[in-house]
């Protein structure tokens, strides 16, 4: 069973935004905010004597270095594995479970990406020490969501009455499903869905994210964005999970965000995000734009709400 946040972080996994409810997303971005405004060299001795072991059977840039940052940060040290089928004892066929019943014994707590979605709540049931979802597959990818939510939070000032636009590969793209998640959690928002039809969300995920109360409205055209959303969350198809490769090349770049298309159809206020890495579906250009926040403040944000997560899930005191 995964266990709800509630009022305490405290040796809790995250596994699934599912966990969180409103107060306890507000209670994350409240500690972010502070210890956004402390100096480094005053903050070492928060985790002094912890270690993270992070585990990514699957590539990553940001996630990676922002778990391994934030620890660091927060005066702990890190174990880490990228790529463990090529360096680990994986290559010879150890399970999942019985490597991390081995950093068990090293760790405090342990981050985990892997390509099969569900295999976090496996390891996290074997493992008595916390464990973070660092993307499961195309399940979910909380700890990015807390970090969209809190940039959106920080701009706009608010998670409710929002409107936004979602678009790339909804089927396959772990990070769109938790910030669905997230936002089902406010009142009166309404996302729209903009994919080529056979990347929409699943059946399955639309009903069960639409009965939790979000309004969601699939489109197919880019001239069915609405106007002055606040904000647009643009994706990349996902290539790692299509069979037919010639299948991927041909949806690869259905939708792009061009600066002609913010002209049209953004508000002054529209942020314009995305999780990276991007391959060609949003033109550089739009990278110096005001409203563009996902070289900068989410990147930086990933940084605070894992340092957060992590103060909030270790603090002793
Ligand atoms: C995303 C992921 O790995 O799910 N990247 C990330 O963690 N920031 C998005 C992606 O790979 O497309």
């Amino acid at each position: 069973m995964l266990q709800p946040i509630n009022s305490s972080f405290k040796g809790k996994d995250i596994v699934s935004l599912d966990q969180f409810n409103r107060a306890s997303i507000l209670r994350l971005f409240k500690e972010a905010k502070i210890l956004k405004k402390i100096p480094t060299k005053k903050l070492l001795n928060v985790l002094k004597g912890k270690i993270a072991t992070l585990i990514f059977f699957e590539p990553s840039t940001r996630t990676f270095s922002s778990h391994s940052v934030a620890f660091k940060k927060l005066g702990g040290q890190t174990i880490e594995y990228q790529n463990p089928l090529s360096t680990s004892s994986s290559v010879k066929g150890e399970t999942i479970e019985d490597t991390v019943r081995v950093f068990e014994q090293y760790a405090d707590v342990i981050v985990v990406r892997h390509p099969t979605k569900g295999t976090l709540k496996k390891v996290a049931d074997a493992v008595r020490i916390p464990v973070i979802n660092a993307g499961d597959g195309i399940g979910e990818h909380p700890t990015q969501a807390l970090l969209d939510l809190f940039t959106v939070w920080e701009k706009h000032k608010k998670l409710d009455n929002l409107k936004v636009l979602m678009a790339g590969d909804l089927l396959n793209g772990r990070t769109v499903h938790s910030l669905i998640r997230g936002l089902s959690m406010f009142p009166k928002n309404t996302i729209y869905l903009l994919s080529p039809k056979q990347l929409r969300l699943s059946k399955d995920d639309f009903e069960a994210f639409s009965k939790k109360g979000v309004k969601l409205v699939e489109i197919y055209s880019a001239k069915d964005i609405p106007t002055d959303c606040h904000f647009w969350y643009w994706t990349r198809v996902q290539k790692e999970r299509f069979n037919d490769k010639k299948e991927y090349e041909k949806l690869k770049l259905s939708f792009v965000l061009t600066k002609k298309l913010v002209d049209e159809k953004a508000g002054k206020n529209t942020l314009l995000m995305h999780p990276l890495p991007r391959v060609g579906e949003v033109e550089t250009e739009l990278d110096s734009d005001y409203r563009a926040v996902y070289l900068t403040d989410e990147v930086k944000n990933g940084m605070y709400i894992r340092m957060a997560l992590f103060k909030l899930i270790l603090k002793t005191s």
